[in-house]
C-alpha cells in the first residue's frame, strides 16, 4: 500500500516486489513439471516436519466451517513471511523477523462504547466464548496478491452478542496496539498510530467475519496479528486489524486507517470489488502467492453471501 507521508516512503513497491517473489518461485519450482504437480507438493510441504517446527502452540477441539473453501491452501511458509503490518515494517519480509519476540500474554481487550456495560477482558476469556473453528479462507490484499489461509477462530457476532450492544450500536471499531518498545514501525510517520479499522453493524454481524486468533492448525503467529485479529474475507485485507487491543460500539461511522491516510485511494467499506480499480492500479486480477499466473478477482471476492448487505448502495463510491 502506497503511503503519501512526508518521507514518501512507497513501502511496497507493489507489483515489482510481488513479482519478483513469485518469480523466485516459479523458477525455483520450475523442475516441478505443471502445475498439478506444485500443488501436490505444496500440500505435502504444509503437513511436512518443517513446518511444525516453525509454528506455535496446537489449538484443540478444532470445528470444521461449512464456509471453507476447497481451494488450494498457501503455504504456511509464505502466509508468514509475507505481511503486512506497519506497527513492525512496511517491508513484507520484515515482520517474521521484528515481530520474533512479541509479546502476546498478557493481552487485555477493551469492549466500549454503545455497550450495556464497559469490560476489560483478557484475551483468553475472549478466546473460549465459543468453540474454535477452522475457516479457510481467500484472503485478498488491496496490492493486488491473495493467499488461502485456515485461520482458526468464531464469528465475531458470537462476541457481539455476550457484551450486548445497545440501540445506538451502528458500527464497530477495532483498535490495535499502540507500544512503541514493542512495535518500531510506530516511531515512523508512516500512518496514524494507532492502526484503527472499522465495519457496520450489519457487517460485523454476518457469520463470515472472523475474530481469528489461529491459522494452520496452531496459534496465531505475531506477523499475522497475535493474539486476536479479524478476518473478513469479502473485504480487502487491509479492513483486517491486528493485535486488537479494544473494540468500540459507536454511533457515527468511524475512521479508519487507511481512509485517514488516502482517502482517495482506500475507503471505508473495502469490498473486493473487480470493478473498481484503485486509482493507480487495476483490480480486475489478482496473483496467488506461490503462483505466477494471474486470476481473475470476484466480486466480493467470491463471498456472495455477503452481497445483500449492499442492496441499494453504489459500491463505485462506496468503495
Ligand atoms: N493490522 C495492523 N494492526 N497493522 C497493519 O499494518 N495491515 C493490513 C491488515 N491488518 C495491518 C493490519 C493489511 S494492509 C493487510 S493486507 C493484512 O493485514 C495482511 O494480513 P497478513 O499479513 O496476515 O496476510
Amino acid at each position: 500500500m502506497l503511503i503519501r507521508k512526508s518521507e514518501g516512503i512507497c513501502s511496497s513497491e507493489i507489483t515489482p516486489k510481488s513479482l519478483y517473489l513469485n518469480r523466485r518461485k516459479f523458477l525455483a519450482r520450475a523442475a516441478l513439471a505443471g502445475a498439478a504437480a506444485a500443488t501436490a507438493w505444496r500440500m505435502r510441504e504444509l503437513g511436512s516436519p518443517v513446518t511444525r517446527v516453525l509454528a506455535g502452540n496446537k489449538i484443540n477441539g478444532i470445528q470444521k466451517s461449512p464456509f471453507s473453501t476447497t481451494e488450494t491452501i498457501t503455504p504456511y511458509q509464505d502466509v508468514t513471511h509475507y505481511n503486512n503490518y506497519y506497527e513492525f515494517s512496511t517491508d513484507k519480509e520484515g515482520p517474521a523477523e521484528l515481530a520474533k519476540n512479541f509479546r502476546t500474554r498478557p493481552w487485555k481487550v477493551k469492549i466500549e462504547g454503545a455497550v450495556e456495560k464497559k469490560l476489560e477482558l483478557d484475551v483468553d476469556e475472549i478466546i473460549k466464548m465459543a468453540p474454535p473453528e477452522e475457516r479457510i479462507y481467500r484472503h485478498r490484499c488491496v496490492e493486488g496478491w491473495s493467499i488461502v489461509v485456515p485461520w482458526i477462530g468464531f464469528s465475531l457476532s458470537e462476541l457481539i452478542k455476550k457484551v450486548n450492544p445497545t440501540s445506538k450500536a451502528k458500527f464497530v471499531e477495532f483498535t490495535t496496539l499502540y507500544d512503541l518498545n514493542q512495535m518500531p514501525g510506530e516511531r515512523r510517520d508512516v500512518l496514524e498510530w494507532p492502526y484503527v479499522e472499522g465495519l457496520r453493524m450489519d457487517e460485523a454481524m454476518h457469520p463470515l467475519a472472523l475474530l481469528c486468533f489461529g491459522m494452520y492448525g496452531e496459534d496465531l503467529p505475531n506477523q499475522d496479528g497475535a493474539p486476536l485479529r479479524m478476518v473478513l474475507p469479502w473485504k480487502y485485507g487491509f479492513k483486517s486489524a491486528k493485535a486488537i487491543v479494544r473494540i468500540r460500539f459507536t454511533e457515527k461511522q468511524p475512521m479508519n486507517t487507511w481512509n485517514i491516510s488516502a482517502p482517495q485511494e482506500y475507503g471505508f467499506y473495502a469490498n473486493v470489488n473487480p470493478h473498481v480499480d484503485h486509482p493507480r492500479w487495476s483490480q480486475a486480477k489478482e496473483r496467488r502467492l506461490g503462483e505466477f499466473f494471474k486470476r481473475p478477482t470476484l466480486m466480493f471476492n467470491g463471498y456472495d453471501q455477503v452481497a445483500s448487505l449492499y442492496n441499494g448502495m453504489d459500491l463505485r463510491k462506496n468503495f
